[in-house]
Protein backbone atom coordinates (compact mmCIF):
# COMPACT_ATOMS: atom_id res chain seq x y z
CA UNK A 1 0.00 0.00 0.00
CA UNK A 2 2.97 2.40 0.60
CA UNK A 3 3.95 2.35 -3.25
CA UNK A 4 0.00 3.36 -4.19
CA UNK A 5 0.13 6.16 -1.33
CA UNK A 6 4.11 7.45 -2.58
CA UNK A 7 2.68 7.40 -6.31
CA UNK A 8 -0.68 9.42 -5.68
CA UNK A 9 2.34 12.20 -3.40
CA UNK A 10 4.23 11.77 -6.52
CA UNK A 11 1.62 12.49 -9.31
CA UNK A 12 0.25 15.93 -6.81
CA UNK A 13 3.80 17.41 -6.47
CA UNK A 14 4.39 16.54 -10.82
CA UNK A 15 1.41 18.98 -11.27
CA UNK A 16 2.65 21.93 -8.63
CA UNK A 17 5.48 23.73 -8.76
CA UNK A 18 6.69 25.93 -6.12
CA UNK A 19 5.96 26.14 -1.81
CA UNK A 20 4.80 24.11 0.45
CA UNK A 21 1.49 21.80 0.36
CA UNK A 22 -0.26 21.34 3.81
CA UNK A 23 -2.69 18.80 4.40
CA UNK A 24 -4.41 19.29 7.50
CA UNK A 25 -6.16 15.78 9.17
CA UNK A 26 -9.00 15.75 11.02
CA UNK A 27 -9.53 16.07 14.71
CA UNK A 28 -11.91 14.29 17.55
CA UNK A 29 -15.05 16.35 17.41
CA UNK A 30 -16.57 16.69 20.35
CA UNK A 31 -20.24 15.50 21.23
CA UNK A 32 -21.29 17.22 24.66
CA UNK A 33 -18.00 17.16 26.32
CA UNK A 34 -14.61 16.99 25.39
CA UNK A 35 -13.82 13.38 25.98
CA UNK A 36 -17.00 12.29 24.73
CA UNK A 37 -16.65 12.07 21.11
CA UNK A 38 -18.51 12.14 17.82
CA UNK A 39 -17.43 9.03 15.62
CA UNK A 40 -13.84 9.80 13.94
CA UNK A 41 -14.04 10.55 10.20
CA UNK A 42 -10.56 11.14 8.56
CA UNK A 43 -10.59 13.84 6.29
CA UNK A 44 -10.70 12.43 2.87
CA UNK A 45 -8.08 14.18 1.18
CA UNK A 46 -5.76 13.26 4.27
CA UNK A 47 -6.25 9.52 3.45
CA UNK A 48 -6.22 9.74 -0.30
CA UNK A 49 -2.14 11.02 0.25
CA UNK A 50 -1.47 8.55 3.17
CA UNK A 51 -4.08 6.08 4.30
CA UNK A 52 -3.67 7.52 7.90
CA UNK A 53 -6.75 7.05 9.69
CA UNK A 54 -5.59 8.86 13.00
CA UNK A 55 -6.74 12.15 14.11
CA UNK A 56 -4.21 14.81 15.20
CA UNK A 57 -1.97 14.81 12.00
CA UNK A 58 -0.78 17.26 9.48
CA UNK A 59 1.32 16.44 6.50
CA UNK A 60 3.70 19.04 4.76
CA UNK A 61 5.07 18.42 1.15
CA UNK A 62 8.02 20.78 0.37
CA UNK A 63 7.61 20.97 -3.00
CA UNK A 64 10.99 22.43 -4.26
CA UNK A 65 13.01 19.11 -2.28
CA UNK A 66 10.50 16.65 -2.91
CA UNK A 67 10.54 16.06 0.82
CA UNK A 68 6.99 15.20 2.51
CA UNK A 69 7.01 15.39 6.65
CA UNK A 70 4.09 13.90 8.64
CA UNK A 71 3.50 15.78 11.65
CA UNK A 72 2.10 14.38 14.81
CA UNK A 73 3.01 13.30 18.14
CA UNK A 74 3.10 9.89 20.15
CA UNK A 75 0.93 8.70 23.01
CA UNK A 76 2.22 9.58 26.02
CA UNK A 77 1.44 7.27 28.99
CA UNK A 78 -1.48 9.13 30.00
CA UNK A 79 -3.45 8.62 26.05
CA UNK A 80 -2.19 4.61 26.25
CA UNK A 81 -4.19 4.27 29.86
CA UNK A 82 -7.57 5.10 27.75
CA UNK A 83 -6.63 4.26 24.02
CA UNK A 84 -4.31 1.31 24.31
CA UNK A 85 -1.30 1.20 22.43
CA UNK A 86 -1.00 2.74 19.00
CA UNK A 87 1.10 2.53 16.29
CA UNK A 88 3.84 5.37 16.63
CA UNK A 89 4.01 7.83 14.16
CA UNK A 90 6.60 6.96 12.44
CA UNK A 91 4.78 3.54 12.25
CA UNK A 92 1.78 5.19 10.37
CA UNK A 93 4.66 7.40 8.44
CA UNK A 94 6.35 4.06 7.30
CA UNK A 95 2.64 2.41 6.21
CA UNK A 96 1.85 5.32 3.94
CA UNK A 97 5.67 5.49 2.46
CA UNK A 98 6.70 8.91 4.38
CA UNK A 99 10.31 9.46 5.32
CA UNK A 100 10.09 12.12 7.72
CA UNK A 101 8.26 12.76 11.00
CA UNK A 102 8.15 15.90 13.31
CA UNK A 103 6.16 16.54 16.53
CA UNK A 104 3.32 18.79 15.86
CA UNK A 105 4.79 21.47 17.90
CA UNK A 106 7.68 21.71 14.93
CA UNK A 107 5.33 22.68 12.14
CA UNK A 108 4.64 26.41 12.78
CA UNK A 109 8.42 27.10 13.29
CA UNK A 110 9.11 25.16 9.78
CA UNK A 111 5.89 27.17 8.35
CA UNK A 112 6.93 30.44 9.82
CA UNK A 113 10.47 30.19 8.49
CA UNK A 114 9.06 29.51 4.59
CA UNK A 115 7.03 32.32 4.55
CA UNK A 116 9.69 34.71 5.74
CA UNK A 117 11.35 33.12 2.55
CA UNK A 118 7.90 34.30 0.89
CA UNK A 119 7.21 30.51 0.22
CA UNK A 120 3.51 30.12 -0.35
CA UNK A 121 1.74 27.26 1.83
CA UNK A 122 -0.49 25.97 -0.22
CA UNK A 123 -3.75 24.45 1.55
CA UNK A 124 -7.06 23.61 0.71
CA UNK A 125 -10.69 25.05 1.89
CA UNK A 126 -11.06 24.23 5.53
CA UNK A 127 -14.46 23.20 6.33
CA UNK A 128 -14.36 22.50 10.25
CA UNK A 129 -13.87 25.47 12.47
CA UNK A 130 -10.52 23.58 14.27
CA UNK A 131 -9.12 23.74 10.47
CA UNK A 132 -9.71 27.69 10.19
CA UNK A 133 -8.25 28.39 13.97
CA UNK A 134 -5.32 25.74 13.41
CA UNK A 135 -4.39 27.73 10.23
CA UNK A 136 -4.51 31.05 12.31
CA UNK A 137 -2.58 29.33 15.01
CA UNK A 138 -0.13 28.46 12.36
CA UNK A 139 0.37 31.88 11.03
CA UNK A 140 -1.11 31.17 7.81
CA UNK A 141 -4.29 33.42 8.30
CA UNK A 142 -5.75 36.12 5.46
CA UNK A 143 -4.60 34.10 2.31
CA UNK A 144 -7.33 31.64 0.91
CA UNK A 145 -7.12 28.33 -0.37
CA UNK A 146 -5.25 27.43 -3.23
CA UNK A 147 -6.87 26.99 -6.51
CA UNK A 148 -3.87 25.34 -7.73
CA UNK A 149 -3.83 22.58 -4.98
CA UNK A 150 -7.58 22.42 -5.21
CA UNK A 151 -7.27 21.46 -8.80
CA UNK A 152 -4.50 19.05 -8.89
CA UNK A 153 -5.86 16.98 -5.96
CA UNK A 154 -9.41 16.75 -7.96
CA UNK A 155 -8.10 16.01 -10.77
CA UNK A 156 -6.11 13.11 -9.38
CA UNK A 157 -8.78 11.87 -6.83
CA UNK A 158 -11.72 12.32 -9.69
CA UNK A 159 -10.78 9.75 -11.80
CA UNK A 160 -10.78 5.98 -10.00
CA UNK A 161 -8.39 3.15 -10.40
CA UNK A 162 -9.41 -0.11 -10.26
CA UNK A 163 -8.19 -0.56 -6.39
CA UNK A 164 -10.40 2.56 -5.60
CA UNK A 165 -13.28 0.86 -7.95
CA UNK A 166 -13.20 -2.24 -6.19
CA UNK A 167 -13.79 -1.08 -2.92
CA UNK A 168 -16.40 1.50 -4.09
CA UNK A 169 -18.25 -2.08 -4.97
CA UNK A 170 -17.63 -3.32 -1.85
CA UNK A 171 -19.26 -0.63 -0.39
CA UNK A 172 -21.75 -0.71 -3.27
CA UNK A 173 -22.43 -4.65 -2.36
CA UNK A 174 -22.57 -3.77 1.43
CA UNK A 175 -25.64 -1.18 0.25
CA UNK A 176 -27.20 -3.26 -1.42
CA UNK A 177 -27.74 -5.60 1.34
CA UNK A 178 -29.05 -2.77 3.56
CA UNK A 179 -31.85 -1.63 0.88
CA UNK A 180 -32.56 -5.94 0.09
CA UNK A 181 -33.40 -6.00 4.11
CA UNK A 182 -35.32 -3.09 4.28
CA UNK A 183 -37.49 -3.70 1.25
CA UNK A 184 -38.04 -7.26 2.86
CA UNK A 185 -38.86 -6.18 6.17
CA UNK A 186 -40.76 -2.70 6.58
CA UNK A 187 -44.68 -3.77 7.78
CA UNK A 188 -47.52 -1.38 8.29
CA UNK A 189 -47.26 -0.51 12.05
CA UNK A 190 -43.14 -0.64 11.77
CA UNK A 191 -41.52 2.57 12.78
CA UNK A 192 -38.99 3.86 10.62
CA UNK A 193 -36.85 4.01 13.41
CA UNK A 194 -37.17 0.65 13.26
CA UNK A 195 -36.03 0.24 9.37
CA UNK A 196 -33.01 2.63 9.74
CA UNK A 197 -31.50 0.83 13.12
CA UNK A 198 -31.55 -2.32 10.59
CA UNK A 199 -30.04 -1.19 8.05
CA UNK A 200 -27.62 0.69 10.24
CA UNK A 201 -26.83 -2.32 11.77
CA UNK A 202 -25.58 -3.58 8.33
CA UNK A 203 -23.52 -0.71 7.36
CA UNK A 204 -21.60 -1.11 10.93
CA UNK A 205 -20.68 -4.90 10.51
CA UNK A 206 -19.45 -4.23 6.92
CA UNK A 207 -17.22 -0.69 7.80
CA UNK A 208 -19.28 2.53 8.87
CA UNK A 209 -21.91 4.37 7.31
CA UNK A 210 -21.08 6.60 4.12
CA UNK A 211 -23.73 9.13 5.31
CA UNK A 212 -26.52 9.71 7.82
CA UNK A 213 -29.14 7.33 6.90
CA UNK A 214 -32.76 8.58 5.27
CA UNK A 215 -36.08 6.05 5.76
CA UNK A 216 -39.01 7.63 5.97
CA UNK A 217 -42.28 7.81 4.48
CA UNK A 218 -41.37 11.76 3.62
CA UNK A 219 -39.84 11.24 0.93
CA UNK A 220 -40.45 14.76 -0.33
CA UNK A 221 -37.86 15.75 2.07
CA UNK A 222 -34.64 15.25 0.33
CA UNK A 223 -32.18 15.41 3.64
CA UNK A 224 -35.01 13.95 5.96
CA UNK A 225 -33.34 12.16 9.07
CA UNK A 226 -36.35 11.80 11.10
CA UNK A 227 -37.21 8.51 11.85
CA UNK A 228 -40.38 9.26 14.53
CA UNK A 229 -43.08 8.14 12.32
CA UNK A 230 -44.99 4.67 12.16
CA UNK A 231 -45.08 3.03 8.69
CA UNK A 232 -49.04 2.88 7.14
CA UNK A 233 -50.61 1.22 4.66
CA UNK A 234 -50.88 3.17 1.31
CA UNK A 235 -47.63 5.01 1.75
CA UNK A 236 -44.35 5.06 0.15
CA UNK A 237 -41.23 4.36 2.11
CA UNK A 238 -37.97 6.13 0.77
CA UNK A 239 -34.85 4.54 1.72
CA UNK A 240 -31.52 6.42 0.90
CA UNK A 241 -28.32 4.80 2.36
CA UNK A 242 -25.05 3.22 1.82
CA UNK A 243 -22.50 1.81 3.75
CA UNK A 244 -18.65 2.94 3.15
CA UNK A 245 -15.98 0.14 3.46
CA UNK A 246 -12.82 0.17 6.35
CA UNK A 247 -11.13 2.11 3.99
CA UNK A 248 -13.79 5.06 3.74
CA UNK A 249 -14.78 4.20 -0.18
CA UNK A 250 -19.10 5.10 -0.05
CA UNK A 251 -21.77 3.22 -1.53
CA UNK A 252 -24.89 4.97 -2.11
CA UNK A 253 -28.72 3.84 -3.39
CA UNK A 254 -32.21 4.79 -2.96
CA UNK A 255 -34.99 2.59 -3.19
CA UNK A 256 -38.73 3.49 -3.12
CA UNK A 257 -41.68 0.91 -2.14
CA UNK A 258 -44.72 0.72 -0.99
CA UNK A 259 -45.57 0.41 2.70
CA UNK A 260 -48.06 -2.65 1.70
CA UNK A 261 -46.64 -4.95 -0.70
CA UNK A 262 -48.20 -3.61 -4.22
CA UNK A 263 -48.41 -0.23 -5.20
CA UNK A 264 -51.36 1.59 -5.94
CA UNK A 265 -52.01 2.61 -9.50
CA UNK A 266 -51.04 6.52 -8.86
CA UNK A 267 -47.86 5.37 -7.08
CA UNK A 268 -47.20 2.71 -10.55
CA UNK A 269 -47.94 6.17 -12.66
CA UNK A 270 -45.12 7.97 -11.07
CA UNK A 271 -42.97 5.65 -10.04
CA UNK A 272 -43.32 4.17 -13.56
CA UNK A 273 -42.33 8.26 -15.16
CA UNK A 274 -39.50 8.12 -12.32
CA UNK A 275 -37.68 5.19 -13.58
CA UNK A 276 -38.25 5.63 -17.42
CA UNK A 277 -36.00 9.11 -16.57
CA UNK A 278 -33.79 6.65 -14.64
CA UNK A 279 -32.60 4.47 -17.52
CA UNK A 280 -32.53 7.00 -20.00
CA UNK A 281 -30.09 8.81 -18.02
CA UNK A 282 -28.12 5.30 -17.04
CA UNK A 283 -28.37 4.67 -20.86
CA UNK A 284 -26.98 8.12 -22.47
CA UNK A 285 -23.52 7.47 -19.23
CA UNK A 286 -20.19 7.91 -21.21
CA UNK A 287 -17.09 9.45 -21.79
CA UNK A 288 -17.72 12.79 -23.65
CA UNK A 289 -21.09 13.78 -22.48
CA UNK A 290 -21.39 16.34 -20.18
CA UNK A 291 -23.65 15.67 -16.96
CA UNK A 292 -25.34 18.82 -17.39
CA UNK A 293 -27.22 17.36 -20.25
CA UNK A 294 -28.29 14.06 -19.25
CA UNK A 295 -29.63 15.87 -16.10
CA UNK A 296 -31.81 18.10 -18.38
CA UNK A 297 -32.73 14.23 -21.04
CA UNK A 298 -33.55 13.15 -17.27
CA UNK A 299 -35.78 16.28 -16.61
CA UNK A 300 -37.78 16.51 -20.09
CA UNK A 301 -38.33 12.58 -19.26
CA UNK A 302 -40.27 13.84 -16.18
CA UNK A 303 -42.02 16.64 -17.43
CA UNK A 304 -43.31 14.39 -20.08
CA UNK A 305 -44.55 11.90 -17.67
CA UNK A 306 -46.02 14.57 -15.71
CA UNK A 307 -47.84 16.11 -18.99
CA UNK A 308 -49.25 12.56 -19.73
CA UNK A 309 -50.71 12.56 -16.13
CA UNK A 310 -52.42 16.22 -16.77
CA UNK A 311 -49.64 17.77 -14.11
CA UNK A 312 -47.98 19.58 -16.60
CA UNK A 313 -48.84 21.52 -19.71
CA UNK A 314 -47.46 23.05 -22.53
CA UNK A 315 -43.90 22.46 -24.64
CA UNK A 316 -41.68 20.35 -22.73
CA UNK A 317 -38.20 21.97 -24.17
CA UNK A 318 -39.18 25.18 -22.79
CA UNK A 319 -41.04 23.94 -19.48
CA UNK A 320 -37.47 22.20 -18.88
CA UNK A 321 -35.30 25.46 -20.22
CA UNK A 322 -37.28 27.39 -17.62
CA UNK A 323 -37.13 25.37 -14.78
CA UNK A 324 -40.88 24.61 -14.74
CA UNK A 325 -39.66 20.49 -14.07
CA UNK A 326 -37.87 21.91 -10.67
CA UNK A 327 -41.43 22.13 -8.75
CA UNK A 328 -41.11 18.80 -8.65
CA UNK A 329 -37.40 17.65 -9.38
CA UNK A 330 -35.68 20.21 -6.94
CA UNK A 331 -32.16 19.00 -7.36
CA UNK A 332 -29.39 17.41 -9.20
CA UNK A 333 -29.79 13.69 -11.07
CA UNK A 334 -26.86 12.66 -9.21
CA UNK A 335 -23.05 13.37 -8.22
CA UNK A 336 -19.52 11.78 -8.03
CA UNK A 337 -18.72 9.13 -5.44
CA UNK A 338 -15.06 8.06 -3.79
CA UNK A 339 -13.88 8.64 -0.66
CA UNK A 340 -16.86 11.32 0.28
CA UNK A 341 -20.03 10.17 -0.73
CA UNK A 342 -20.72 13.45 -2.88
CA UNK A 343 -16.86 13.30 -3.53
CA UNK A 344 -14.94 16.21 -3.20
CA UNK A 345 -17.78 18.71 -1.98
CA UNK A 346 -15.75 20.02 0.12
CA UNK A 347 -12.97 21.30 -2.59
CA UNK A 348 -15.85 23.68 -4.08
CA UNK A 349 -17.80 21.84 -6.34
CA UNK A 350 -17.37 24.56 -9.00
CA UNK A 351 -13.93 23.84 -9.16
CA UNK A 352 -14.10 19.49 -9.54
CA UNK A 353 -17.54 19.30 -10.42
CA UNK A 354 -17.64 22.40 -13.09
CA UNK A 355 -13.85 22.59 -14.08
CA UNK A 356 -14.04 26.66 -12.55
CA UNK A 357 -16.60 27.19 -14.61
CA UNK A 358 -19.79 29.52 -13.29
CA UNK A 359 -22.60 27.16 -11.77
CA UNK A 360 -26.23 27.93 -13.20
CA UNK A 361 -28.12 29.89 -10.81
CA UNK A 362 -31.96 28.74 -11.71
CA UNK A 363 -33.56 26.91 -8.74
CA UNK A 364 -33.10 22.74 -9.61
CA UNK A 365 -30.33 23.09 -11.64
CA UNK A 366 -28.03 25.00 -9.29
CA UNK A 367 -28.19 22.03 -6.94
CA UNK A 368 -26.60 19.85 -9.89
CA UNK A 369 -23.33 19.10 -8.32
CA UNK A 370 -21.43 17.77 -11.71
CA UNK A 371 -21.69 20.05 -14.63
CA UNK A 372 -18.48 18.63 -16.60
CA UNK A 373 -17.78 16.18 -19.30
CA UNK A 374 -17.45 12.51 -18.18
CA UNK A 375 -14.13 10.76 -18.46
CA UNK A 376 -13.22 6.92 -17.59
CA UNK A 377 -13.08 6.45 -14.50
CA UNK A 378 -15.72 8.35 -12.94
CA UNK A 379 -17.97 7.12 -10.67
CA UNK A 380 -21.07 8.40 -10.35
CA UNK A 381 -24.74 8.41 -8.52
CA UNK A 382 -27.92 8.30 -11.20
CA UNK A 383 -30.63 9.60 -8.74
CA UNK A 384 -33.45 10.89 -10.10
CA UNK A 385 -36.70 11.72 -8.39
CA UNK A 386 -40.43 13.24 -8.03
CA UNK A 387 -41.33 15.18 -4.97
CA UNK A 388 -44.60 16.75 -3.82
CA UNK A 389 -43.37 19.50 -1.41
CA UNK A 390 -46.68 21.08 -0.49
CA UNK A 391 -45.04 24.02 1.00
CA UNK A 392 -43.33 24.95 -2.51
CA UNK A 393 -46.55 24.22 -4.21
CA UNK A 394 -48.69 25.97 -2.29
CA UNK A 395 -45.52 28.82 -3.23
CA UNK A 396 -45.13 28.38 -6.57
CA UNK A 397 -49.24 28.58 -7.23
CA UNK A 398 -49.57 31.90 -5.08
CA UNK A 399 -46.73 33.33 -6.94
CA UNK A 400 -48.66 31.58 -10.34
CA UNK A 401 -44.89 30.71 -11.10
CA UNK A 402 -44.49 28.89 -14.17
CA UNK A 403 -48.40 28.77 -14.19
CA UNK A 404 -48.08 28.03 -18.29
CA UNK A 405 -46.40 24.70 -17.66
CA UNK A 406 -48.05 23.72 -14.24
CA UNK A 407 -51.82 22.29 -13.81
CA UNK A 408 -51.94 23.58 -10.12
CA UNK A 409 -54.99 22.19 -9.91
CA UNK A 410 -54.47 18.82 -11.07
CA UNK A 411 -51.08 19.21 -8.60
CA UNK A 412 -53.13 19.63 -5.83
CA UNK A 413 -54.99 15.97 -5.95
CA UNK A 414 -50.81 14.85 -5.17
CA UNK A 415 -50.19 17.40 -2.67
CA UNK A 416 -49.74 14.90 0.07
CA UNK A 417 -48.20 11.79 -2.45
CA UNK A 418 -44.44 12.29 -0.77
CA UNK A 419 -41.80 11.57 -3.07
CA UNK A 420 -40.16 8.85 -4.43
CA UNK A 421 -36.15 8.97 -5.88
CA UNK A 422 -34.35 5.79 -7.32
CA UNK A 423 -30.10 5.51 -6.92
CA UNK A 424 -27.79 3.36 -8.44
CA UNK A 425 -24.07 3.80 -8.66
CA UNK A 426 -22.32 3.82 -11.93
CA UNK A 427 -18.13 3.85 -12.83
CA UNK A 428 -17.64 5.34 -16.63
CA UNK A 429 -15.71 2.76 -18.93
CA UNK A 430 -13.98 3.38 -21.91
CA UNK A 431 -17.52 3.13 -24.10
CA UNK A 432 -20.07 3.69 -21.43
CA UNK A 433 -20.72 2.70 -18.16
CA UNK A 434 -21.26 -0.20 -15.77
CA UNK A 435 -23.29 -0.87 -12.54
CA UNK A 436 -21.68 -0.97 -9.54
CA UNK A 437 -23.03 -4.32 -7.31
CA UNK A 438 -25.29 -6.78 -8.46
CA UNK A 439 -28.55 -5.87 -9.74
CA UNK A 440 -31.06 -3.73 -7.15
CA UNK A 441 -35.20 -4.40 -7.91
CA UNK A 442 -35.93 -1.25 -10.06
CA UNK A 443 -39.21 -2.17 -11.82
CA UNK A 444 -42.69 -2.13 -10.26
CA UNK A 445 -42.78 -5.66 -10.52
CA UNK A 446 -39.44 -6.53 -8.93
CA UNK A 447 -40.20 -4.19 -6.54
CA UNK A 448 -43.20 -6.27 -5.79
CA UNK A 449 -41.71 -9.38 -6.39
CA UNK A 450 -39.74 -8.43 -3.47
CA UNK A 451 -42.39 -6.79 -1.24
CA UNK A 452 -44.26 -10.40 -1.06
CA UNK A 453 -41.21 -11.86 -0.68
N1 LIG B 1 -27.44 9.98 -0.47
C1 LIG B 1 -27.54 11.32 -0.08
C2 LIG B 1 -27.30 12.25 -1.21
O1 LIG B 1 -26.92 11.86 -2.28
O2 LIG B 1 -27.45 13.45 -1.02
MN1 LIG C 1 -26.76 10.24 -3.71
Amino acid sequence: MSKMYTERRQKLQEQLDKGLVLFLGNEESPMNYADNTYHFRQDSTFLYFSGIDRPGLALLADLENGEWTLFGNDLTADDIVWTGQLPSIKEYANQAGIKKTAPLADLKAILEVATKQGRQVNFLPPYRDEHMRKLCQLGIKGVGASVPLITAVSELRICKSSYEIAEIEKAVETSLQMHLTAMSMARPGMTEAQIMAKVTEIALAGGGLAFPVIATINGHVLHNHHYENVLKSGQLFLLDAGAETDTHYAGDLSSTFPVDSTFTQRQKDIYDIMLGSFLLAVDALKPGINFVDIHLQAAKKIAEGLKDLGLMKGDVEDAVAQGAHALFFPCGLGHLMGLDVHDMENLGEVYFGYEGRPKSTQFGLKSLRLGRKLKEGFVLTVEPGIYFMPELIDMWKAEGRHKDFINYDAVEAYRNFSGLRIEEDFVITATGSRRLGSPKPRTVEEVTAIRKG
